[in-house]
């Protein structure tokens, strides 16, 4: 089955990967259903974690691995990305992983696209990959969603995970509130003072600034963005005792979070990494086994 948004799964169907991401984290599950099975990942955007997390989780499950690199590809000579990825098909590839820059591209593949599609990131669109294991590294923390309290902090605008993260997470009956500066807000999303919010936060969310996508620089200044929005120890010291700080990475030291938070205490954002191989190999086990 193809994965392109979490707005498409049940809250029951999200559980059963979260479920299914713990088994593997915890050596539950059986890694060779899919031997001989091939995956191939497409990455049309640049990528770390999502890119090498999926292929760790494709070797984990004993997939063979074909890691396409589009700057020596026939990209380079036009080809489109339905006639890549077709190609794929036709070479007898078995699920395809898919970040590319336009909005919602896997439109353009279905239905002609036969094998599942794993969507790594479409544009400012979603990102479901991601979501899963936010989800899962909060459900590993709180044990539950219902009734915690997240501020999502940063370019919401053209954020992939913003997007993806406060659809399930509102459905999941989390309380989600956004921060930043006034040029990448979003109608519809509730927005907070972040020195207000912070105190009462039980998650606190920070985003990348994503210049690649702006037409023009940022109007705030760097200095100003990380004084107003950005998390240093002093709003650290704020947070509630058990509360803990998330970033989809990569950060921008200096920027959005103050180099000494990154690793501190209550940073999980090297843990969101880790619990990233686990959601994908169970990604891959419902897109290839469904
Ligand atoms: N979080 C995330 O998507 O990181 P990459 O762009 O490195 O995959």
């Amino acid at each position: 089955m193809n994965i392109f948004k979490l707005s498409d799964f049940s809250l029951m169907s999200i559980e059963e990967i979260l479920k299914l991401a713990a088994e593997y984290k915890n050596s539950e599950r059986n890694l060779n259903f899919n031997y001989g099975k091939t995956a191939c990942n497409l990455f049309f955007e640049p990528s770390t974690r999502t890119h090498y997390s999926f292929d760790m989780a494709e070797k984990k499950l004993r997939l063979n691995v074909i890691n396409f690199d589009s700057a020596s590809s026939s990209l380079k000579k036009g080809e489109s990305l339905y006639d890549t990825v077709k190609t794929f098909e036709m070479l007898g590839v078995d699920v395809v992983i898919i970040r590319a820059t336009e909005n919602e591209y896997y439109n353009k593949l279905v239905p002609s696209i036969k094998i599942p599609i794993i969507n790594a990131g479409d544009g400012t669109g979603n990102h479901p990959s991601q979501s899963l294991l936010d989800l899962y590294t909060i459900k590993e923390e709180f044990g539950h969603f219902e009734g915690l309290n997240i501020i999502v902090v940063g370019d919401i605008l053209h954020s992939r995970v913003a997007h993806s993260n406060i659809e399930v997470m509102e459905r999941l009956g989390m309380n989600v509130f956004v921060s930043g500066p006034e040029e990448f807000r979003e109608e519809g999303y509730n927005f907070k003072e972040l020195d207000e919010f912070i105190p009462k936060a039980d998650i606190v969310m920070l985003l990348r600034v994503q210049n690649e996508r702006l037409e023009t620089k940022m109007n705030i200044s760097i200095e100003d963005y990380h004084k107003n929005y950005g998390l240093n120890l002093k709003r650290v010291n704020n947070m509630k005792e058990k509360s803990i700080i998330m970033h989809p990475a990569p950060f921008n030291r200096g920027v959005e979070i103050a180099d000494e938070v990154v690793e501190c205490p209550k940073s999980r954002i090297f843990k969101q990494i880790q619990n990233g191989v686990f959601v994908r190999m169970a990604m891959l086990d419902i897109a290839l086994s469904k």
